[in-house]
């Protein structure tokens, strides 16, 4: 798929501040620092629609992008970041977690994990509140630029035992790098097909006529 226009249309604080899009929205959460941002600066090729950071807790809103006048991608504020009181902290997560269960376009949340690190026992729990909210997930490893094929192959082993261990099903699993744009084509790809067809003819589809047909 072609990014042919990216372009901010919402920076909300809560659910309600979210204006409806009519049009499939895809979500990307995740722990604070682990690339959410960068992740919306690669597939839309720029450098700073969404601002990422060093430091954990840059995203602090609800953003929204329409891509291509077509569909949505909504980059969200990351969770466990540890700085925040434990009352910023509730908040965000009150605000994440009911943009995940009620808003009404979304058609996939994509849960990102740092492929960098260990797994994480609150990622699985994030993803597992997901399954358990019946939203439907999938899952991008990020930052694979960093570490050799081996450490991404041993955090892939880990992370099916534990999905197989948990009963955790997500819809798909990539695996991505903002810095080699490894992974961008395929997640543009799977994006794609979960977009709706649109009418083949120009000028949309014929006029429906169920009159014509007189059968002997
Ligand atoms: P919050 O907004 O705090 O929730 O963080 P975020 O998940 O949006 O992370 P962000 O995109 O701001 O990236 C955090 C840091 O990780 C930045 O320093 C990025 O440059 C770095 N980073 C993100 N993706 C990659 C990647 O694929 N490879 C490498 N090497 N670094 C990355
Ligand atoms: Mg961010």
């Amino acid at each position: 798929m072609k990014i042919e226009s990216a372009r901010l249309i919402a920076s909300a604080g809560s659910l309600e501040d979210c204006p409806a899009s009519g049009q499939a929205e895809f979500a990307f959460i995740g722990r604070s620092n682990v690339g959410k941002s960068s992740l919306i600066n690669l597939l839309t090729e720029t450098r700073e629609l969404a601002h990422t950071s060093g430091k954990p807790g840059k995203t602090q809103r609800i953003n929204l992008y329409r891509i291509n006048d077509a569909w949505t991608l909504v980059d969200l504020p990351g969770y466990g970041y540890a700085k925040l009181s434990r009352e910023r902290q509730d908040e965000f997560n009150q605000t994440v977690s009911r943009f995940l269960t009620e808003r009404a376009n979304l058609k996939q949340v994509f849960l990102l994990m740092d492929s960098q690190i260990e797994l994480l026992d609150t990622d699985l729990a994030f993803a597992h509140w997901l399954q358990e909210c019946g939203v439907p997930f999938s899952l991008i490893l990020t930052k694979i630029d960093r570490g050799s094929k081996g450490r991404l192959e041993t955090f892939r082993r880990e992370l099916d035992e534990a999905l197989a261990e948990l009963g955790l099903k997500p819809t798909t699993i990539h695996a991505c790098s903002a810095k080699t744009k490894a992974g961008r084509g395929s997640l543009l790809q799977w994006i794609a097909g979960q977009l709706p067809t649109k009418p083949k003819k120009k000028g949309g589809a014929p006029k429906l006529n169920l009159g014509w047909m007189k059968r002997p």
